[in-house]
């Protein structure tokens, strides 16, 4: 069994054959309408497609013109590119644990972190549960620090009734097959402002900045755009996007069978003992990924319980990682493993059950099943 399996079907298929027909495959039209339902349906002004989430994050950091010098607060419990965003840009990230309860930045620990080279904060909804932006923001806005929202697992989710991706400056998602929408590879920027949305066009589309004026209400065949950045190619294709607009026509279908199935998965677990479920629904929640921590005997109990699994043929992954024990940021900021107990303890103890469109009880049953199977090793 599988950890997940996108859902495609002849949506999918017939908006694959809109495109091809046309002859448009690189970003155009239904890259535009695949842009529209995002922000449509997380209720912002811009929403601009990209290759991957992790590109993405880089024009958010180049969109608040990051730089040496700069630090950026990222949570030590996230996939890696949260925190390369701002290496990227010559910025530092400075790490700050999160809370096991809910994986996300703990909002009591960044006032320690921010110092005066602050700049931005990277708020990872990791797993599909928002982070606490109220705390986050009333941190960050009276010291004019930029939120980026690392939505990348967060398709659908919403804080406080607020789809997430408009809350802070920038949103960034990832069409990635272990997400709810895919489109293979592929992102998506969000943002309310009109001035950080035409630095992402720009730097997206190589750098680009459109016509010259005198050009712009009667363009020729020989007129060329000006490029005033030094940008990059980081656009999604229409070949993508056909995909993508089949994926969001389906969203609410695959969130309520994804809540409907976290919610079996919570009730069944909740007489196991040693195994800690992740936060309730309630709280916004749509289970990208549905990862419990094993409470006792740490890393080696974990992978006991995750090698009994997969000899039962049932994929799972730890959570995701550390990311200040990875050797990159580990040499070069000179990061001991205890500097964040709970990001360690978490990427430790974390098993990712399987879980996706289409799951039977019966598999559901199995996966439980192997597990408590696995504690008792
Ligand atoms: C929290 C988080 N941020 C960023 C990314 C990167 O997304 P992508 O694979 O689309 O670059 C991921 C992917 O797993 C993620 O989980």
């Amino acid at each position: 069994m599988q950890i997940t399996r996108p859902l495609f079907d002849e949506d999918e298929i017939r908006s694959l054959h809109r495109c091809l027909d046309s002859g448009w495959v690189t970003q155009g039209p239904l890259t535009g309408e695949f842009e529209r339902s995002v922000a449509q349906r997380h209720r912002v002004k811009h929403a601009l497609a990209t290759t991957s989430c992790t590109s993405a994050l880089h024009l958010a950091a180049i969109a608040l013109d990051l730089k040496a010098g700069d630090e950026v607060i990222v949570p030590a419990f996230t996939w890696i590119t949260s925190a390369n965003c701002a290496e990227y840009v010559g910025a530092r990230p400075v790490f700050v644990d999160v809370d096991a309860a809910t994986f996300n930045l703990d909002p009591r620990q960044i006032e320690a972190a921010i110092g005066p080279r602050t700049r931005a904060i990277v708020a990872v909804h990791l797993f599909g549960l928002p982070a606490p932006m109220k705390p986050i923001l009333e941190i960050a806005r009276p010291r004019r620090i930029s939120v980026i929202e690392d939505a990348a697992c967060a398709i659908g989710s919403s804080y406080a009734g607020q789809p997430v991706g408009g809350l802070g400056d920038l949103g960034c998602f990832s069409f990635h097959p272990r997400k709810i929408v895919t489109t293979g590879e592929g992102g998506m920027v969000t943002t309310n402002d009109d001035a950080l949305a035409a630095r992402i066009a720009s730097f997206r589309n190589h750098g680009a900045t459109g016509l010259r004026q005198a050009e712009r209400d009667n363009p020729r065949p020989y007129s060329m755009a000006t490029f005033d950045n030094l940008g990059y190619n980081l656009r999604l294709s229409d070949i993508q996007a056909a995909v993508g607009i089949a994926q969001m026509n389906k969203l609410d279908r695959l969130l309520a069978e994804r809540r409907a199935k976290a919610l079996r998965y919570l009730r069944l677990l909740a007489g196991v003992g040693d195994v800690v479920s992740p936060a309730a629904g309630e709280q916004g929640h749509t289970y990208q990924s549905f990862v419990i921590l094993v409470r006792e005997g740490g890393r080696t109990r974990r992978n006991r319980i995750m090698d009994h699994m997969q000899q039962l043929d049932i994929q799972t992954r730890p959570g995701t990682h550390a990311v200040h024990r990875l050797g990159y940021y580990a040499v070069k900021y000179g990061l001991r493993p205890e500097q964040f107990p709970v990001a360690s303890l978490c990427e430790d103890t974390s098993i990712t059950l399987p879980l996706f469109p289409g799951m039977t009880d019966a598999e559901q049953d199995l996966v439980v099943e192997s597990l408590v199977e696995g504690l008792r090793l």
